[in-house]
C-alpha cells in the first residue's frame, strides 16, 4: 500500500497511486455560502486539488495526468452543479521549492486583476493568486480560526503568522494582537485584512522578526498571552541563517511559548510535517509542559469535512493549566 500523505507544497519521495478526486455536493457548497464562506475546497485527489477562492477556482496539481483529470472533473462538476466560477487557474506543484512557478490563468478574463477577497464566516480576506508561495489563507485551518474566536481570547501571539489570519479573527471578538512573521511583506497582508474587516492596525502589533529569537526576550519583558497560535512551517531559514525543522525544534518552540502564557493558555499547535500526526504532537507537548509543572488538556478538532482523511495540517489545541 503506498503510504498516504498530507499536502505539503515539499518534496515527496513517496507519490500514491492516483486516486480519483473527491467532490463536494452542491448542497454542501450552498452550506458554505449560507455561513458567509466562499474560500473552500471543491475537490482533493492524491495528483492535487481544487479550491473556490471566491468567484475563482484554482487547481492544484503535482502532475500532468492530475491536471487533467482535475479539469475534467471540475467541468463535469460546474455542468451538474451549475456553479460557473468566474475564472479557473492552474497551479503546478513541485517536488523541489526552486522548481516552484506562479499559476496560470486557464480560463477567463485577463484583464482581471489576481488579487481578491474572500470571506470566511463573514471574514474578509485579501487573496493574491499571483503570490508564489500561497495565495495567502490556508483552507485546512478554518475550524482553528474558528476555535480561537470561541475562546474569546484577551492577548493573542500569533506567530508564523503569514498574512495574519488567525489575528483578524481574534481581533474581531476584541482580542489585542501580536503577529510575527520573517516576512515583511506577509506581515503587510495581515494588515491590509485587517482593514478589509475595518479594524484598526494600528491598535494592534505586527512584528517582523525570528520569533525564534523573539519569545525569550518577550518572556523577559513580562509580555503574556492567553492564546498562541504555534502553526510553524517543516522547514525554514532566518535572515540570519538559522536552519529551522520542526521535527527536532518542535519542543525548543514550545518551551519558549509556555514562558510567555498566562494560565489557562490555549495553545494552538499545528503542523504540516508529515512525519507529526496529532498523537505525536500531543505525546511530545506533555514533557514539555510537566518539565514546567504546568498541566496540559488536549483538544483535537481534525480537519474541515472539506478535507478527506489524512489531507490538511496537524493540528491539537493545549490548554495548560
Ligand atoms: C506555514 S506559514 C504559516 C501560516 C499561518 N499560520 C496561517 O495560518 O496563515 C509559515 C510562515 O512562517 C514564517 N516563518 C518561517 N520561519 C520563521 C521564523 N523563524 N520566525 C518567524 N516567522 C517565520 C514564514 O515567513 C511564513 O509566513
Amino acid at each position: 500500500m503506498p503510504k498516504q500523505t498530507r499536502e505539503t507544497g515539499l518534496p515527496q519521495n513517496a507519490r500514491p497511486v492516483m486516486q480519483r478526486a473527491m467532490w463536494i455536493s452542491n448542497s454542501q457548497r450552498l452550506s458554505f455560502e449560507s455561513t458567509e464562506t466562499t474560500a473552500h475546497r471543491l475537490a482533493t485527489s492524491s495528483g492535487g486539488w481544487v479550491e473556490r477562492l471566491g468567484e475563482d477556482v484554482i487547481v492544484s496539481f503535482k502532475g500532468e495526468g492530475a491536471k487533467a483529470e482535475l479539469l475534467e472533473g471540475l467541468q463535469r462538476w460546474t455542468n451538474d452543479t451549475g456553479w460557473l466560477p468566474s475564472r479557473v487557474f492552474t497551479r503546478f506543484l513541485p517536488t523541489r521549492n526552486a522548481d516552484r512557478v506562479s499559476p496560470e490563468l486557464h480560463q477567463g478574463d485577463s484583464a482581471l486583476s489576481w488579487k481578491t477577497t474572500v470571506t470566511e464566516a463573514g471574514i474578509r480576506y485579501g487573496l493574491d493568486i499571483a503570490a508564489g508561495y500561497s495565495h495567502g489563507l490556508f483552507l485546512d485551518q478554518r475550524l482553528n480560526r474558528a476555535r480561537l474566536q470561541h475562546l474569546r481570547p484577551t492577548r493573542v501571539l500569533n506567530t508564523f503568522a503569514y498574512t495574519s489570519s488567525f489575528s483578524v479573527a481574534a481581533a474581531l471578538v476584541g482580542a489585542e494582537t501580536m503577529s510575527v512573521d520573517l516576512s515583511r511583506k506577509s506581515l503587510k497582508r495581515g494588515e491590509h485584512n485587517f482593514k478589509l474587516n475595518g479594524l484598526d492596525s494600528k491598535k494592534h502589533r505586527f512584528v517582523a522578526d525570528d520569533i525564534l529569537e523573539l519569545l525569550p526576550r518577550l518572556a523577559v519583558e513580562g509580555e503574556r498571552f492567553d492564546a498562541i497560535v504555534l502553526d510553524p512551517p517543516t522547514f525554514s531559514r532566518s535572515g540570519k541563517g538559522r536552519r529551522w525543522r520542526v521535527v527536532d525544534d518542535f519542543e525548543y518552540l514550545l518551551a519558549a511559548a509556555l514562558d510567555v502564557a498566562m494560565p489557562k493558555c490555549s495553545i494552538l499547535l499545528s503542523t504540516n510535517c508529515t512525519k507529526l500526526d496529532p498523537a505525536k504532537l500531543k505525546r511530545r507537548a506533555r514533557p514539555c509542559a510537566k518539565v514546567r509543572r504546568l498541566s496540559a488538556d488536549f483538544t483535537e478538532l481534525g480537519a474541515p469535512d472539506d478535507f478527506p482523511p489524512g489531507h490538511g495540517a496537524s493540528t491539537v489545541w493545549m490548554t495548560v493549566g
